[in-house]
């Protein structure tokens, strides 16, 4: 039985202060079942740490440089990560691939940086709604992962998630129906199940995108869907909170 993982993406909000607050809250408001990660912004990962050091709430990032060190002004490597106990890392998230030129072949350079690390990757794909609308959303999806094992492997993925992200379904409001997220979720563990049964059977893969209080436990339910990528909700503690619960 796969273990449900709830992860907070925090994009690019924050502040100590504010943070503090919520970081409190959602280290006393976890219970039960499910494994609760914050992928907060780099300058608040020792904030996150000072939090939830000794809590069963992990911290993680939102990206990694794919290198590992050097002179590559503005990035943040896996062992600097490490340096602050991350436990995940956020890569090849939609609004790096749009926004970032985060290519597949980026993200799965990316992917193995985190790993050597020691680092907990969670590889994000998904499929516009332009690609939805051409039917392609199987192949778009496949080919984001194709990038990664070519590069890593099926047993890397023994340390790895997945997450299902619907770029159109991201801060959106309009999320994908549990039927939707599923047959996509299928899909991919279908894929890893042609290389390793055992991996795939293990792979934890999340849905995300407007993933509120009200549609968790329905997505959750799912017999592939093993937990959430949450972005806006994870910045209200209340709403992190029974999405968690939900899990
Ligand atoms: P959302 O974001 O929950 O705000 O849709 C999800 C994500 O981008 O990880």
């Amino acid at each position: 039985m796969r273990r449900k993982l709830v992860a907070g993406n925090w994009k690019l909000n924050g502040s100590l202060a504010a943070n503090k607050g919520l970081l409190q809250a959602v280290r006393d408001g976890v219970k039960g079942q499910a494994d609760v990660a914050v992928c907060v912004p780099y300058p608040y990962l020792a904030q996150a740490r000072a939090a939830l050091e000794g809590s069963s709430v992990t911290w993680g990032a939102q990206d990694v440089s794919e290198h590992a060190q050097g002179a590559w002004t503005g990035e943040v490597s896996g062992s600097m990560l490490a340096d602050f106990a991350c436990r995940y890392v956020l890569v090849g998230h939609s609004e790096r691939r749009s926004f970032f030129g985060d290519t597949d072949t980026v993200v799965a350079a990316k992917f193995a940086a985190a790993q050597v690390a020691g680092l907990t990757p969670v590889l994000c794909v998904g499929e516009t709604l332009a690609e939805r609308e051409a039917g392609i959303t199987g192949e778009v999806v496949t080919r984001q992962i194709e990038a990664v094992l070519a590069n890593s492997g099926v047993d890397a993925f023994a340390s790895a998630v997945v997450a299902y992200e619907p770029v159109w379904a991201i801060g959106t409001g309009r999320t994908a129906s549990p039927e939707q997220a599923q047959e996509v979720h299928a899909l991919i563990r279908a894929r890893f199940e042609r290389d390793s049964q055992q991996v795939a059977s293990g792979l934890r893969l999340l849905y995300g995108g407007s993933v509120k209080a009200n549609n968790a436990a329905e997505l959750f339910g799912q017999p592939d869907i093993d937990g959430g990528l949450i972005g806006g909700a994870s910045l209200v503690a209340e709403d992190f909170l029974a999405i968690c619960a939900a899990a």
